[in-house]
Parts: C-alpha cells; structure tokens; sequence
C-alpha cells in the first residue's frame, strides 16, 4: 500500500537493523485518517471471506483494527495482555513470548465474544516472529473458530512471521513489507 511506505519513508525511523519507530503516526500518536483507509483496506481485501469478527492484540493494533471492523461491519475483539494468570475459567489464555521486547505475557480471551460460528480477522500493527499472531490464532482455535485471515500494517520480511504463517495455511496480508532495515535505512520487498 503505497500510502503507508510513503508514510513510514517520510516518518519512519530505523532504529537499528531489526527496529522500526513509527511511533508519531502508528504506535503513539495515531494518525486516524491514515488507519481509516487502512481499515478500508483490509475490509476490501477480506470483504467476501464472510469475516463475523475482527479481532487485534492490545494496544498499537486497536485503531486500524476498529476501522477493519467498522467497514466490515462486525465487532471487534480486543486481546488483552495479562501479566500472570489470572486462573478465571471463563477466559483462553496462551503464553506468547515476544523477542523484539523481552518480554512474557498470558494473551486472554473471554468466552463470550468468540464461538464456533466465527470467522475470525487478525489484525495487527507488527509483524516480526509472529508470535502475537500464533498466540491470536492459538486463542481463536480454542475458541473452536475458524480464521479467515491476518493483516498486518508492517511486516519485517527479513524475520520469520510471515514464512511461518504462510507455511500453517493462513491468508496474510501485509500493507508493506520491510525487507531490510539498517541505520537510517529503510527498504521494501516489493
Ligand atoms: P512477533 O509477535 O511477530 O513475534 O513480534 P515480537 O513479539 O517480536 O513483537 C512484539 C511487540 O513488538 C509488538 O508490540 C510489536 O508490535 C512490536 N514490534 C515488533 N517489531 C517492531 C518494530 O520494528 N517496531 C516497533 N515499533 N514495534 C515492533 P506489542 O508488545 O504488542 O506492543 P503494542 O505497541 O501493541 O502495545
């Protein structure tokens, strides 16, 4: 999608060789204009996958998951990140191990909002090892639903995620696709 390597050329920053900041438009302050087309977007992609429910991970895939969710007209669903179990039997939980940022957390989903009759969304702002997504997946199959498919705002090609999800089978989908990243460098796969 041009409009977001357009973006993240002009106010993207690499870090170093394996981080992207993209916090004035994406992870802190949010652009609503831009995840309203990115929504469309998505919507357009998934738009005869007869998707029920869009679900993201908390917090950075919420605003273009909202908008997903809004042009396809379902709920969205909200992963929240739980720092240890909090041993409720009414909720999925699944540990996801996240390497960009050392950390450990129990994904959680409640009961209620997904069921069998779903098919479900993911929407997320990163894509790197793809643990989120596996850990999102894990949960919905729990959940005994069904996923339609992932989309992602930036994938880092030079990682691991997305071979890993197109190898299980799923339909990803990524609005730009970083092949490499170096000091003050940022190149696209396509
Ligand atoms: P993975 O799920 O694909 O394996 O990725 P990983 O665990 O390594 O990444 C975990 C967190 O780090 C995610 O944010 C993801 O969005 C973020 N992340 C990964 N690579 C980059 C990067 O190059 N730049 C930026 N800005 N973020 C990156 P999170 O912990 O879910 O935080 P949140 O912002 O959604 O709250």
């Amino acid at each position: 999608m041009d409009l977001l390597k357009n973006r993240i050329l002009a106010d993207g920053q690499a870090l170093n060789e394996n981080v992207l900041k993209v916090d004035s438009f994406i992870n802190h302050q949010v652009d609503p204009k831009l995840m309203d087309v990115i929504g469309k977007e998505f919507a357009e992609h998934y738009r005869n996958k007869n998707v029920t429910k869009v679900v993201t991970i908390e917090s950075s895939g919420i605003a273009p998951a909202t908008f997903t969710a809004l042009y396809l007209d379902v709920p969205l669903i909200i992963l929240k990140k739980c720092s240890s179990k909090t041993l409720a039997d009414d909720v999925f939980q699944t540990k996801v191990t996240s390497f960009t940022k050392n950390i450990e957390y129990d994904l959680t989903l409640s009961k209620n909002y997904v069921n069998d009759n779903d098919n479900v969304l993911v929407i997320d702002d990163f894509l790197a090892n793809g643990e989120a997504s596996f850990g999102a997946i894990n949960l919905i199959k729990m959940a005994n639903a069904n996923i339609a498919g992932i989309g992602i705002l930036i994938e880092k090609s030079f990682q691991k995620g997305y071979e890993r999800l197109v190898d299980a089978g799923y339909d990803v989908y990524s609005l730009a696709r970083i092949s490499k990243l170096s000091d003050g460098k940022i190149e696209f796969l396509n």
